[in-house]
């Protein structure tokens, strides 16, 4: 079996993710988050929201519908612009990306149509009756919900320029191909910051810089292998329609090196065509900012902590994600499931670790089988409850990497989970 098909594997039997509508057959490019997938987004969504705005005097967050008014779209570009290159097999009515495509059609080996822009925005119809539903479209990207409350924000809180915005959402695409496991989905999440300055190429080059190394090292700082990531910038013909500039930082996949998050100079474009500008009253002056954009994608990102993560040994899998990351912190065990003072005592110290962190218990089957079960789903440490618990109140601490024990007072545990969470 390949990585890809390991990790898809392990996704699915320990609850990370399913496929979509699964009991209906699926539904291509459409993925549901399990209940461990669901904590490893959160952790990665809350971790990103600390760094980009809680740590910071000059960024605040916003949250905006995911539908918007047409016109929207429109002033942006999406309706005109965001397209990718379609071709269709003559035979069997395949349809693929052109640019991602050789001559021929992979299924059938037919010949392939001339390329046509195909749209990638989904449409969606709003209303109450039938005959007054407006067509309008879900956001392909989370940005454009940022941009047109650029003067509410102005307005209602205190930010002068430089500052950001930030916001972590849905975004939806109609994909010609979904694929490669959650990569390319129609559905997905981006976290993403909009920074506005003061119009010019050598403020954006310094903004620009700052935030792709700044972005670069997040993702080292959470545990991902800095050799496993590398800059690209865009050539000129590949960049979006909103960018002047773009670099992509990208993981090296099992399916090759792969964007997971770019970094634009998208000028004044988006407000300019929003028609909105910036009232600087110290200086006097009036002018339309322009932004450096840093947009990620979570479910990439995920799929890439994942990947990254992942070793597999002969007798075991372990999943090295950053305590940070891990779905559950601790998992707490009694040594035997079948004596009632072990089991009360390790109730007790569960009951009192949840009360701070995400903790797993487990008493079934032997030790060693609980241990591996959470080196699987990267549980950074296991805490056993034995016979000297009861004599002494010192439990083991089984570090996840190392496999090393350590005994520590029952009533040291938070202070111990705390640092070592620092
Ligand atoms: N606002 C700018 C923007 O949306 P993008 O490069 O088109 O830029 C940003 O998208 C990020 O969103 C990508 O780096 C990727 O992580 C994620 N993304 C884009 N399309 C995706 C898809 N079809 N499936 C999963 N993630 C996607």
């Amino acid at each position: 079996m390949d990585l890809m098909q390991d990790i898809t594997a392990l996704a699915k039997r320990r609850g990370f993710v399913y496929p979509g509508s699964e009991i209906y057959g699926g539904f291509g490019g459409f993925w549901d988050y399990g209940p461990l997938g669901v904590e490893l987004k959160n952790n990665i969504k809350r971790e990103w929201w600390k760094s980009m705005v809680y740590e910071r005097d000059d960024v605040v967050g916003a949250d905006a519908a995911i539908i918007m008014n047409p016109r929207v779209w429109e002033a942006s570009g999406h309706i005109e612009a965001f397209t990718d290159p379609l071709v269709e097999c003559k035979s069997c009515h395949h349809r693929f990306r052109a640019d991602k495509i050789g001559g021929v059609c992979p299924d059938c080996g037919g010949e392939f149509t001339e390329p046509k822009k195909f749209n990638l925005l989904t449409e969606v119809y709003v209303g109450t009756t039938e005959e007054g539903k407006n067509k309008a479209y879900l956001r392909g990207e989370i940005t454009q919900g940022v941009f047109v409350n650029f003067k509410n924000v102005v307005d209602s809180t205190r930010v002068k320029i430089p500052f950001g915005i930030a916001q972590i959402g849905k975004a939806f695409r109609n994909e010609i191909t979904a694929g490669n496991f959650t990569f390319r989905s129609r559905e997905f999440e981006q976290m993403e910051l909009e920074y506005f300055i003061k119009p010019g190429k050598v403020e954006a080059k310094k903004v620009f810089e700052f935030w792709k190394e700044a972005r670069l090292n997040w993702y080292v700082s959470l545990g991902m292998n800095k050799e496993n990531l590398r800059f690209r910038r865009h050539e000129e013909d590949e960049r979006a329609h909103y960018a002047a500039d773009a670099v992509d930082i990208e993981y090296k996949a099992p399916f090759g090196w792969s964007e997971f998050e770019g970094v634009h100079n998208r000028t004044d474009f988006d407000l300019k065509n929003h028609h909105l500008k910036y009232k600087d009253e110290e200086a006097g002056e009036e002018y339309t900012p322009w932004v450096i954009e840093t947009s990620g994608g979570i479910d990439r990102t995920a799929l890439f902590f994942l990947i990254d993560a992942y070793r597999q040994d002969k007798e075991r899998v372990i999943l090295k994600l950053h305590p940070k990351l891990a779905p559950y912190k601790v998992a707490v065990f009694p040594l035997l499931a079948n004596k009632p003072d072990l089991l009360q005592k390790a109730k007790e110290i569960y009951q009192i670790l949840r009360t701070k962190l995400y903790v797993a218990w487990d008493d079934r089957g032997n030790i060693g089988k609980r241990y591996f079960a959470q080196d699987e789903i990267g549980t950074p440490w296991c805490v056993t409850i034995d016979f000297q618990t009861l004599e002494d109140d010192t439990v083991t601490i089984r570090d996840r990497d190392t496999t090393k024990q350590e005994r520590v007072k029952a009533d040291k545990l938070e202070e111990y989970f705390e640092n070592r969470l620092k």
